[in-house]
């Protein structure tokens, strides 16, 4: 049995990941390691919590001596770090808390791998990583695996620096490390204080929809079941060392993005063409709010031969409908804290 682990995996895309990987590889131990902060949720894996090749562990990657145990302990083959502060909001608000997981955790599992694995043959450390890290694009251009690092938010530069240290782990102890650096995932089980979700969400309360400045920044929007299947892609095939852009080909403008969001909403819901686009509200800016973001994602469709599996239309479809046959899902994860997160934030 290859023994997997899995950081972050009750979380949005760790969850997917990990459904994706119990149904491929049935030869698989998977060990999802995820303190469950309020992104992380168990009720994402519900239906796969009884299979015998998963094992749920909870845990915080800050905390150095339980991860040299966990890793003293089972031995496991290879790791794919997700776990992370993952909203740009929170971490204009909380930078520390940012450093902590997302700089300082992943330091605390490359010391675990390189001290705990006798030997590197075969072995893999996987970080999931971001294209903010790359910072702002013009009008124009597309982020590349050469492009200079130059992030701007606290969350950017932390996913920043936690590649940096992943690649120095590579350098100066060879610990044998691939990293992806992918676009914004939508697709269903993400926490909805994401742009999407929260549309979603507050389409169906009628409540209003917070566009941040003129609505004109751009981001390159990837199906997240793509991105699990990237993820394999790279963990399995990803050479060495090597870094891989994930990404849609598929840019869209928040405004534009949430008119079409409000005109399939407003058709799920049986509402009057146009009821949805009147909650639209222009808001304060995001500090530091990057302008454009766009991938290029050849090197990834050349050599290990990924190419998104559904249009914009198709997945934004499935995800309205995922989100709308999950009522309780949607409850239980906006009560308690994130209610007041939310009240702070948008509403006064
Ligand atoms: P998420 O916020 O939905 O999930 C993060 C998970 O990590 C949660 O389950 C949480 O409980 C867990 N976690 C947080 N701190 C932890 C800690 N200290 N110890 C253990 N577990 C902890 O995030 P996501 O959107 O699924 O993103 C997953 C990864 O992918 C992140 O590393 C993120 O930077 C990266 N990424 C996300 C996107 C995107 O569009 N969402 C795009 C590119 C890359
Ligand atoms: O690019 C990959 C990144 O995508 C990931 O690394 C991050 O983890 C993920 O959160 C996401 O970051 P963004 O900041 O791009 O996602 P968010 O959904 O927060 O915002 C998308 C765009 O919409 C961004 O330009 C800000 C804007 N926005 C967002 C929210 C929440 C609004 O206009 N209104 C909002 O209420």
């Amino acid at each position: 049995m290859h023994k997997l682990l899995i950081t972050g995996g009750a979380g949005f895309i760790g969850s997917h990941v990990i459904r994706f990987f119990l149904e491929k590889y049935p030869n698989y131990k998977i060990y999802n390691l995820d303190k469950l902060t309020y992104a992380g949720n168990l009720e994402n894996l519900k239906d796969i919590e009884e299979n015998p090749n998963y094992h749920f562990i909870k845990g915080d990657i800050v905390d150095a001596v339980f991860i040299q145990d966990l890793f003293n302990t089972e031995q496991f083959d290879g790791v794919i770090h997700l776990a992370a502060e993952s909203h740009v909001d929170r971490s204009i608000s909380n930078p520390l808390e940012f450093v902590m997981t997302n700089v300082i955790g992943t330091v605390n599992l490359l010391n675990a791998a390189k001290a705990n694995w006798n030997s590197f043959d075969g072995k893999r450390f996987y970080h999931v990583s971001t294209d903010e890290v790359y910072g702002s694009l013009g009008q124009t251009g597309l982020f590349t695996e050469k492009t200079s690092y130059d992030p701007h938010s606290p969350y950017s530069a932390s996913k920043a620096s936690s590649d940096h240290f992943v690649r120095a782990y590579n350098d100066t102890y060879g610990l044998p490390v691939v990293i992806s650096n992918c676009s914004n995932n939508y697709g269903s089980h993400q926490f909805p204080e994401k742009l999407i979700p929260l549309c979603i969400n507050n389409i169906k309360h009628n409540k209003s929809l917070p566009i941040y400045g003129d609505g004109k920044y751009t981001r390159d929007w990837l199906w997240v079941y793509d991105h699990a299947r990237a993820i394999d892609m790279v963990y399995h095939r990803g050479l060495d060392g090597e870094t891989y852009n994930i990404g849609g080909f598929n840019e869209w403008q928040n405004i534009d993005l949430v008119r079409t969001l409000c005109t399939l909403m407003d058709k799920k819901l049986g509402r009057a063409k146009g009821t949805s686009e009147k909650l639209i509200t222009f808001v304060k800016d995001r500090p530091g709010h990057d302008l454009r973001y766009a991938i290029d994602a050849n090197k990834i469709r050349t050599h290990l031969g990924f190419e998104p599996s559904v249009n914009f239309e198709e997945g934004l479809e499935k995800t309205v409908d995922w989100y709308l046959a999950n009522e309780e899902w949607l409850e239980h994860v906006t009560s308690g804290s994130y209610k007041n997160y939310y009240k702070t934030q948008y509403t006064s």
